[in-house]
């Protein structure tokens, strides 16, 4: 760890606030480091830097972004293992996963770099009907104005990165405030930002409270608000955000089909790792399996013998495959829900039971679509996993939820891939593999309960410009 005091970086400076607050680890509630809170007078300054900062960042030639994206990816990549080791402590995430976050991160910020090369545009003719004769239309992208982003505690450096990045091949100012139990790797982001020459005002990071967080919502300064986080809280906010573009990356309970002709031991693990990796406190995470009938004994003696061979313990630890929850509250729930379940009539195969913290893989059956480990966001290391008997079953179950952000598909059979990707009613599709699998620049976000618009740089820009139309004289 590099600092014990963290401070918010508002407009090109470290500033010290009267409150400080303690991060501590989730795993042996081992103090971490101090932040200083970032409130409204933070938040002010912020806003009005960022207001200042609105033109220099739309002016930003596309060589001037290209080598800021790349200077913060390559500061980042000089401490990808101080970075790692912050958010392994952060948000107790297992090493060799925190190692895996950093360089996705920096893949991030590189994919931002290149996409800054590519302005969107199109030149459309005007002459279909004689109203338009000698004349042709060119429509642009142009920044969209200040940008809120407020990032969640599960991926506390590349989900505020799929925020920061955008906006800076955008053109568009933030202000970002992360999580309030996870804002360090995102405040150690913000030291490698201030080593570049993006314009002052361009970026402020700002540990708030909820109060001025929520202000950060309703400020109509803001043209866009882009939140990771819980439905429950994202739409809430939709509905406070007055006229602002609103952009939700929410959560799920994404569901898997494991049909017979698949690949079975390639369908165990991944589910093993879509279902437990960061204890599913990921807003893709595996839970819920449909396996044909047919295959069914066999692909859960192999998920049971898979699930159990993981290791738990320290963050830091490289053995480590799973370690605690965020915090207490959260695997109290979890546990709570999973008794429920299990009173009316899951049966537990694997885990069940919390040890403070510690959640371990938790493997149910014989479970209805009405408990709520199967019908709400369980974000924990619990999985349901149940027989189908036809394919259109398999996907009335999947599609049997109020969410709809990926779903993941093992079959080897070309007409049950067009027909899962023509029918789940998701956010992406993702044949032979987990719906947990997401690179960087693809589009990422869900549909029903699960969010409102895309991020994945390209699709993230497109959220943060504005189209405008130049009609003219065409010969
Ligand atoms: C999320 O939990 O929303 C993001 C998952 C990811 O980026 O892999």
């Amino acid at each position: 760890m590099q600092n014990s005091e963290y401070r918010p970086y508002v407009a090109g400076e470290f500033v010290e606030t009267n409150e400080r607050y303690e991060v501590r680890c989730p795993w042996d509630n081992s103090l971490i480091a101090k932040v200083h809170l970032a409130g409204n007078k933070e938040l002010e300054q912020a806003i009005v830097a960022a207001e200042k900062a609105k033109r220099a960042m739309a002016k930003l030639s596309s060589y001037e972004k290209y080598e800021i994206l790349m200077s913060i990816a390559n500061g980042i990549k000089a401490k990808r293992e101080a970075f790692a080791r912050t958010l392994a402590l952060e948000a107790c995430k297992p090493l060799k996963l925190a190692l895996g976050e950093v360089d996705r991160a920096i893949q991030t910020f590189i994919v931002a770099a290149e996409e800054a090369k590519r302005p969107l545009s199109e030149a459309i003719k005007l002459d279909w009907t004689p109203a338009g004769k000698g004349k042709e239309g060119i429509v642009k992208y142009f920044p969209v104005g200040i940008v809120a982003g407020i990032s969640p505690f599960n991926f506390p450096l590349n989900l505020s990165v799929h925020k920061i990045a955008p906006a800076i091949a955008a053109g568009c100012p933030i202000v970002l405030k992360p999580a309030r139990k996870t804002p360090l790797s995102a405040l150690m982001l913000a030291e490698v930002i201030n080593n570049t020459n993006i314009p002052n005002g361009g970026i402020s990071i700002l540990p708030t409270d909820r109060n001025t967080g929520n202000n950060m919502v309703t400020d109509s300064r803001f043209s866009l608000l882009s939140f990771t986080g819980s439905p429950q809280v994202g739409w809430a906010m939709k509905k406070q955000a007055g006229k602002k573009r609103v952009l939700l990356e929410l959560g799920g309970n994404a569901g898997v089909i494991v049909a017979p002709s698949a690949d079975i031991d390639l369908a165990v693990t991944k589910c093993v790792s879509g279902a437990f990796a960061y204890s599913g406190q990921v807003c893709i995470h595996t839970q819920r399996i449909y396996v044909h009938r047919s295959i069914f004994d066999s692909f859960m003696e192999k998920f049971i013998d898979g699930a159990s061979k993981l290791k738990n313990g320290h963050p830091l630890s490289e053995e480590t495959d799973l370690s605690s929850m965020i915090d207490e509250m959260n695997a109290a729930r979890v546990e709570a829900w999973v008794s429920e379940a299990i009173n009316d009539g899951a049966k537990v195969l694997l885990g069940g039971k919390r040890e403070g913290t510690y959640f371990p893989p938790t493997v149910l059956t014989n479970t209805k679509q009405e408990m709520k480990v199967c019908s709400l966001e369980v974000f924990g290391p619990v999985v349901t996993v149940e027989p189908y008997d036809t394919f259109e079953g398999a996907i009335e179950y999947l599609n049997h939820s109020e969410y709809g952000l990926q779903a993941g598909v093992f079959t080897n059979q070309i007409d049950e891939m067009n027909k899962a990707y023509n029918e789940l009613e998701v956010g992406g599709v993702i044949i032979n593999d987990v719906p947990t699998f997401r690179v960087d620049h693809m589009p990422y976000g869900g549909i029903k309960n699960s969010g409102f618009g895309r991020e994945g740089i390209k699709y993230a820009m497109i959220e943060m410009m504005e189209p405008k139309l130049l009609v003219k004289p065409f010969e």
